[in-house]
C-alpha cells in the first residue's frame, strides 16, 4: 500500500532523514515512535508531499506518485497534522467539509457522524470552542471524508488527556475494522502506539533504528529511545 525506500530529506543543508525505508500493508497499522525533533513530522510530511525528498522513493498504491499533495490526498491518503490545525472560526461541519472538494459537497458522508457522534451534536459550534480531544476527532473526521485508504496521523495524542487518548485509540481501531483502513501514526506515547499499531518503527535522529512486530516487542529497548 505504501512503500518507502531510502528516503533522504534535507532542510537546506541540514540532513534530517537518512535512508528511511518502511512498508505499510493494506489494512495494517504502523507506528513510528521517537522523541522530539527526531524527524517524525518531516517523514510524514514527505510522504504526503509537503516537503520534498532529495533521494529515495515513495510508492503508493493508494495514490500514484509523484502528485501534488492535494491530489495525493484525493487519491487515497488522509492526513491529520500535528497540532490538529482545525479552523477555529469555522463550524464543526464546515471544518469537516474542508476535507472535500467543493463539487463533492453533496456527497457528504454520513458515516463520519456515526463514528464521532459528539461531532454531530456540535456540528454548528465553532471548531475553536471544542476541547482538545474533540478537535482531534474533528481533524480525523476531516481527513476521513475524502475516504482515504491510508490514514496518516502525526502525534495525535499531543496535548490530550489520558482518558481521551483511550477514546482516540478505540476510534482508530474501529475505523480500521469497519472501513478496512490502513494507519500510519507517529507517536511519543508508547502505550497509545501499542494500542493502535501492529508494528513499531523507532526513529532516532532521522534514522529508523529498530523495527519490530508488536508481539515480539522488547518494550524496555523501545522505551530507552523515548526517555531522555
Ligand atoms: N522547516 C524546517 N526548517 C529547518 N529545520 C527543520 C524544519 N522543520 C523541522 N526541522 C528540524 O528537523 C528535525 C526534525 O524535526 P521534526 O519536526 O520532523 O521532528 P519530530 O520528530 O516531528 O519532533 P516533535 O515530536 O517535536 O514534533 C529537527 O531537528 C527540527 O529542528
Ligand atoms: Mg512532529
Amino acid at each position: 500500500m505504501l512503500k518507502v525506500t531510502d528516503l533522504n530529506v534535507y532542510y537546506g543543508e541540514s540532513h534530517v532523514l537518512h535512508d528511511v525505508s518502511l512498508n505499510v500493508e493494506p489494512g495494517s497499522a504502523v507506528a513510528i515512535v521517537g522523541r522530539n525533533g527526531m524527524g517524525k513530522s518531516t517523514l510524514l510530511k514527505a510522504l504526503i508531499g509537503m516537503v520534498p525528498a532529495r533521494r529515495g522513493a515513495i510508492e503508493s498504491t493508494a495514490a500514484a506518485h509523484p502528485l501534488p499533495s492535494y491530489r495525493r490526498v484525493k487519491a487515497g491518503l488522509g492526513f491529520v497534522p500535528q497540532g490538529r490545525m482545525i479552523f477555529p472560526q469555522l463550524s464543526v461541519e464546515e471544518n469537516i467539509l474542508t476535507g472535500l472538494e467543493t463539487r463533492r459537497y453533496t456527497a457528504y458522508p454520513g458515516f463520519i457522524y456515526e463514528f464521532f457522534p459528539v461531532l454531530r451534536e456540535m456540528k454548528d459550534r465553532k471548531g475553536g470552542n471544542l476541547s482538545g480531544g474533540q478537535q482531534q476527532q474533528l481533524a480525523i473526521a476531516r481527513a476521513l471524508v475524502s475516504r482515504p485508504k491510508l490514514l496518516i496521523l502525526d502525534e495525535p495524542t499531543e496535548g490530550i488527556q489520558p482518558s481521551i487518548i483511550k477514546d482516540i485509540a478505540r476510534s482508530l481501531n474501529d475505523l480500521r475494522k469497519e472501513l478496512g483502513l490502513a494507519v500510519l501514526v507517529s507517536e511519543q506515547v508508547l502505550s497509545f502506539a501499542l494500542d493502535v499499531a501492529d508494528r513499531l518503527l523507532v526513529i532516532d535522529r532521522g534514522r529508523i533504528v529498530r523495527e519490530t512486530e508488536k508481539h515480539d516487542l522488547d518494550i524496555e529497548a523501545v522505551r530507552s529511545y523515548l526517555t531522555v
